[in-house]
């Protein structure tokens, strides 16, 4: 495993996260910080909700377009960022083995011990592939990508959706920077559609995404010294039409102070005061296309599912 975050860095920057998101108006914390070990195993377990269409949508075109992908790109090196199980990834993984390119993956992720598993059991599963674990942001780390030739940078999952569009566009470009031309992204993004469907799938009945939302209140309570009572939160799910994205928010549901004391911050939330944890932005392949040729990508190809719910993009650094 490469480590280009230790545990003192990860506090540092969550210490000023939380002092910047606790003091701001509305305040909100980056959705980075649900992903302890509790917050990535929550995360697996939303992708099994049955109202939780975005993984199993993605699964089914990149078991189609897999093969095409290997073919197209002949990969030496597949790198994966906020790579979580690489679950899906290992489709991608046998088509590129099966072509006979791919030498090398690298994972990269802020959740170290989650990845350090996915990591061990990829490992066991493809031996003879050289497996690199990367713990690192994939907002602050795309220049110390290991350098390899014919690499294909997966960023699967929607991810991207969870990037305020500011970030999006400095993330693309940091990545186009770190790429040679020709190589490629293989971007996975959700797309708009009925909020019938979206909504639930931020907010299901069995209450996982809510535990996963409050998570982030467990994660500073622990790691700053805060006492958040996660109880007395409320989960907040709504799609926002004119951004198109969905926006996760907690609302507490009485006045109420909360003590940081790493921070040596006290913070007062009003009754039904909402705090935005997540963005979920959707998109449109018009709008990805622009997007990603702003940042110096070509989009060469794209596939979706029947539904057009979900889409792949391939493109390629110019
Ligand atoms: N790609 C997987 C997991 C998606 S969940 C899938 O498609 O199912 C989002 C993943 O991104 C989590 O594993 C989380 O730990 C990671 N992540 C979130 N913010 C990150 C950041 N800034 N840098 C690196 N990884 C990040
Ligand atoms: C990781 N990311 C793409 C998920 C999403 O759908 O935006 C995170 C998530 N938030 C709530 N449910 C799942």
């Amino acid at each position: 495993m490469i480590k280009l975050l230790d545990d003192t860095d990860l506090e540092r920057s969550l210490r000023a996260d939380v002092q910047a998101g606790l003091t701001a108006s509305p305040k909100s914390l980056p959705p980075k910080w649900f992903y302890d070990e509790r917050g990535s195993e929550l995360f697996e377990e939303i992708t099994r909700l049955p109202e939780y269409y975005p993984t199993r949508t993605e699964r089914d075109i990149l078991a189609d377009a897999a093969p095409e992908i290997a073919r197209i790109t002949e990969a030496k090196t597949l790198v994966e960022l906020g790579s979580g199980s690489s679950e899906k990834t290992r489709l991608l993984l046998d088509a590129m083995l099966a072509r006979g390119t791919l030498g090398s993956f690298v994972p990269l992720d802020v959740s170290a011990t989650f990845l350090s598993s996915s990591v061990d059991t990829l490992v066991a599963d493809y031996p003879g592939l050289s497996v690199t674990g990367v713990v690192g942001d994939f907002a602050q780390h795309l220049g110390h990508l290991p350098d390899g030739d014919n690499r294909v940078v997966a960023f699967l999952g929607g991810t991207i959706g969870n990037l305020v569009p500011a970030e999006r566009a400095a993330f693309l470009g940091s990545l186009r920077q770190a790429l040679h031309p020709g190589e490629w992204l293989l971007l996975g993004a959700d797309l708009v559609k009925d909020p019938a469907v979206l909504v639930p799938a931020y907010d299901d009945a069995a209450g996982v995404t809510a535990a996963f939302n409050r998570n982030v209140l467990h994660v500073v309570n622990r790691s700053l010294g805060g006492d958040f009572d996660p109880s007395a939160f409320s989960h907040v799910a709504l799609w926002d039409p004119q951004q198109e994205w969905i926006e996760m928010r907690l609302r507490a549901s009485t006045a109420q102070r909360v003590r940081i004391t790493a921070l040596d911050l006290t913070v007062s939330f009003a009754a039904g005061e909402e705090m935005r944890t997540e963005i979920s932005a959707k998109f449109r392949r018009t709008g990805l296309s622009s997007e990603l040729a702003a940042a110096g990508f070509e989009l060469r190809h794209f596939w979706t599912d029947p539904r057009s719910w979900f889409s792949l993009t391939l493109a390629r650094a110019r």
